[in-house]
């Protein structure tokens, strides 16, 4: 059983992600998407939300598996059984730190192998960040992320923009 830990924040789910679990499903027996809880970002989703996100949107995946983690990844993919951790690089700019964390998880454990997987060329640009920021200021992030993330940002839309209105209520 080959099983491979595909970590990150998922703060959301896009489809440059997707993308990866896809391609990666089809290399290893069982692909882990394991979601990190305790990262240092403040994300804009709870934990319980991505996890939904990233189940939802691959649902249509028999082998892969949708987890969260806290602590040291390569003490969570040891745990699980797992052999190979993926990461995806989308451009220059994001192999240095990549590389750096590859180097560090193969110190503190060096049968878990980083495999690297280049983004598909329609998504070598996305992120979550980029997709919060267009999504929050009103623009359309059709296509580049999953249906049930849409919804999700409109709901978060919504809500911000009724908060505004009670401010702005107040304020007058
Ligand atoms: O999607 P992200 O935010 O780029 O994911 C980063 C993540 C969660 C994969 C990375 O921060 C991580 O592996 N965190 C777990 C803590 C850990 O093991 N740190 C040492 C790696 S050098």
């Amino acid at each position: 059983m080959r099983r491979a830990i595909y970590p990150g924040s998922f703060d959301p789910v896009t489809n440059g992600h997707m993308d990866i679990i896809e391609r990666a499903s089809k290399i290893f027996d069982e692909v882990v998407v394991a979601v990190a809880v305790n990262i240092s970002k403040s994300p804009m989703f709870l934990i319980e939300d991505r996890l939904f996100m990233l189940q939802e949107a691959s649902k249509n995946l028999p082998n892969v598996r949708v987890d969260s983690f806290d602590g040291l990844l390569v003490r969570y993919a040891e745990e699980q059984g797992a052999s190979a951790i993926v990461k995806g690089l989308r451009a220059l700019s994001d192999f240095e730190f990549e590389f750096e964390m590859a180097l560090m998880n193969r110190r503190l454990d060096t049968d878990i192998e980083t495999v690297f997987m280049m983004t598909s060329v329609e998504y070598s640009y996305l992120s979550s960040s980029m997709i919060k920021e267009v999504s929050s200021f009103g623009g359309s992030v059709e296509g580049l992320v999953p249906e049930i993330v849409l919804d999700y940002l409109s709901q978060k839309a919504s809500s911000t923009r009724r908060i505004m209105q009670k401010r702005r209520q107040k304020k007058e």
